[in-house]
């Protein structure tokens, strides 16, 4: 065969190809026999081995896995990855709509329900027509790249036909077929089930080598759309046609509701019906369709105003909770935990719940030997519910926290106004052991190869007391453990060392303050920029910060004076633990640029600069960007093809300028 006939013929079979996976994956239409689609891939794949110059990224070919990664890049996302605020039940929803209705100027709005897929969520890059970057969501801003898996997916188009660069996201999940096939495959090897659908799909899809994700059989819905400069379609549902017409696979189930009555009923309808579906959902979605509205409604700090997640309700079974055990936390808490005969609810085996304290215990009247019923909460938490009083047998023991610590022996106190009970031994092992534990975890000095189980041997050893012994471990030392290798050992020491370089603000979390997570340890380390400086703060200086309230101050303030503390921040400096900010700050806004104080609408496309990439720089030099055009808008920013933000801008009489004039006024 000649090079330019393969050429026509591979052009050919890709294209007779795609049609049939689109058929099948996303139209669920196959137009041809499995024998023939199998006929055909074999033709391409011959040709594709005598000349292997012409296989192309986008060739059907490609979606069986290439070769396995090292690891996952991260990816920046260009535009926030956000999550939806959560509707439990009727008056939620309500209250939803009425928030719309207050919030935009006209009454007359509707919605788009959709089912909210159980899987997780992916973001999809095309560039030049082509699938370029796959991505899971991550913590929002930043996700991983699992490009190499989602194009195992047959249902997301490898090639499109748009030339500019857009973002479709979606939900990737694995339908009840693959699931139970895949779980039935597991148990005959011996190997541990999935939970549920959601697991088996994210676990898929976290997979380093592809050819894993490609024999799970896993699907997407596409539901809403990332950076995209020229989309200029004026609502959801049209998004949701004009991706359907790209080729991409939407869910047919979506509906338009004029009013809440009618999300209601759709609500209603999917509880009883989900059961039928051949995918998992856990509540139905609703926005308002219109984005000229949504722009109108924005968002809160994580969610959009737009829309809202309803969550059916969380699967109740019974069971026996036979005793009550203690835990000892980092604080000095002791927190109780119900010990439950196992039983499954909603996908896996539960045998312990949180009691969070005595005063729960007393107000659900729960006793030891007691048939409780119990649920998972945001179907992950197992709680208990309430007790079932008529299974008494009168055997059942009423139970009181202790009056001594149950790991150290001394006395335990419930201090003012708050309702657990402490253990106030600073000495006490359990809270030294859990300070540890904190100080390594993942959102602290984030200490590969340092599980709980390693603390508890380096305590047990004696090799570790206070959280400055970790930086003085010796190799030797650590080969005298059980289960600890050279390799092991060395991957450990260089985990260690290499967190002597993280930035202030993981120090200062894991350094366990009373009151101050990772978001508040950021802003005080962006905020003071060295531990020096944040140790002399006063309780003023602090609460003049932002997001720093009184209770934290007083906490911040009172930690820097303990002399255990003082000692053991001069024993990390040092060891040689970095005690400096070392991330971004946030811009500083000069005080009078042209854009300082106003508000400022961004709209049509941008030649030089992307919308985001010019609401930072306005933003930067002191001027509110917003999303919608109102009396309040000092400033009208337009591109090219703008709309109607533009023609209401004009009627308003708002100040308008182009995009030369934007770049000019930032040179300035
Ligand atoms: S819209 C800006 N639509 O539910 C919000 N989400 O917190 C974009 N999900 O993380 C989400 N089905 O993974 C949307 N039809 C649907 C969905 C859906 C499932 C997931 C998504 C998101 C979570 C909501």
């Amino acid at each position: 065969m000649k090079k330019e006939e393969a050429m026509q013929e591979l052009a050919d079979l890709r294209k007779k190809l795609n049609q049939y996976n689109y058929d099948y994956h996303v139209l669920d239409n196959p137009q041809v026999s499995d024998y023939e689609y199998d006929q055909t891939l074999k033709r391409l794949l011959d040709i594709e081995a005598e000349f292997p110059d012409l296989v192309t990224s986008d060739s059907p070919s490609q979606r069986v896995g290439g070769a396995p990664l090292e690891g996952f890049q991260k990816v920046e996302h260009r535009v926030p990855m956000l999550s939806l605020g959560n509707a439990f039940n009727e008056e939620d929803l309500r209250s939803f709509d009425k928030r719309v209705r207050n919030g935009l100027e006209t009454e007359d709005y509707s919605y788009i329900c959709e089912l909210k897929i159980d899987g997780l969520a992916v973001s999809l890059r095309y560039e030049n027509g082509e699938f370029v970057q796959g991505a899971t969501r991550g913590d929002g801003a930043t996700g991983e790249d699992i490009t190499q898996n989602l194009r195992t997916i047959r249902s997301i188009p490898l090639r499109i036909d748009l030339e500019e660069a857009i973002e479709v996201r979606g939900e990737a999940f694995m339908p009840q077929k693959s699931f139970a096939a895949l779980n039935a495959q597991k148990e005959e090897n011996g190997e541990a089930p999935f939970a549920n659908p959601r697991n088996a799909a994210a676990g898929s899809l976290r997979q380093l080598d592809p050819k894993i994700a490609a024999s799970r059989n896993l699907d997407v819905f596409l539901y809403g759309s990332g950076q995209w400069e020229t989309n200029d379609l004026d609502s959801h549902s049209g998004l949701l046609d004009y991706l359907e017409q790209q080729g991409f696979k939407t869910n047919k189930e979506r509906r338009r509701c004029e009013t809440i009555e009618e999300v209601l009923a759709y609500v209603e309808e999917w509880s009883a019906k989900r059961a039928d579906l051949s995918y998992e959902i856990d509540g139905i979605v609703i926005k308002v369709d219109k984005r000229e509205q949504q722009d109108e409604l924005g968002f809160t700090a994580r969610t959009p105003r737009w829309a809202i997640a309803y969550k059916f309700p969380a699967e109740e079974v019974t069971t026996k909770l036979y005793d009550i055990e203690l835990n000892v936390g980092r604080t000095g808490v002791i927190t109780p935990t119900a010990l439950l005969e196992p039983v499954r609810v909603a996908g896996t085996t539960v045998q312990r719940a949180t009691l969070h304290n005595e005063d729960l215990i007393r107000e659900k009247d729960i006793r030891i030997g007691d048939t409780v019923v119990i649920k998972k909460a945001g179907d992950i938490i197992p709680e208990v519910v309430r007790v079932v009083t008529d299974a008494r047998t009168g055997d059942e023991q009423e139970f009181h926290m202790p009056a001594n610590c149950p790991e150290c022996g001394s006395e335990t106190v419930r201090l003012e106004d708050e309702v657990a009970l402490r253990c106030i031994n600073p000495s006490c092992p359990a809270q030294l052991v859990e300070g540890l534990i904190h100080f390594v975890s993942r959102n602290a000095m984030n200490i590969d190869g340092l599980g709980e189980k390693v603390i508890m041997q380096l305590y047990k050893a004696e090799l570790v007391h206070t959280i400055d012994d970790l930086y003085k471990l010796q190799r030797d030392k650590l080969l005298e453990l059980e289960r600890m290798g050279e390799k092991s050992a060395d991957n450990l020491l260089q985990s260690i060392e290499a967190s002597k370089e993280n930035s202030l603000e993981r120090l200062l979390f894991g350094l366990g303050i009373r009151f101050v997570g990772s978001k508040a340890a950021k802003t005080l380390a962006q905020a003071f920029d060295t531990i020096d400086r944040l140790q002399q703060a006063t309780v003023e200086e602090l609460v003049a910060i932002d997001e720093i309230g009184e209770k934290m101050a007083d906490s911040i303030y009172q930690h820097f004076q303990e002399d255990k503390v003082i000692q053991l921040i001069e024993e990390l400096k040092t060891v040689g633990v970095n005690m400096t900010y070392r991330g971004i700050k946030p811009q500083e806004v000069t005080a009078d640029s042209v854009f300082t104080g106003k508000t400022i609408v961004l709209t049509g496309k941008m030649e030089a600069l992307s919308r985001p990439q010019a609401k930072e720089k306005i933003e930067a030099l002191g001027g509110i960007v917003t999303g919608s055009v109102s009396k309040k808008t000092d400033l009208l920013i337009a591109g090219e093809d703008a709309g109607s933000k533009y023609d209401k801008a004009e009627k308003l009489g708002i100040e308008i300028w182009d995009e030369a004039r934007l770049i000019e006024a930032l040179q300035e």
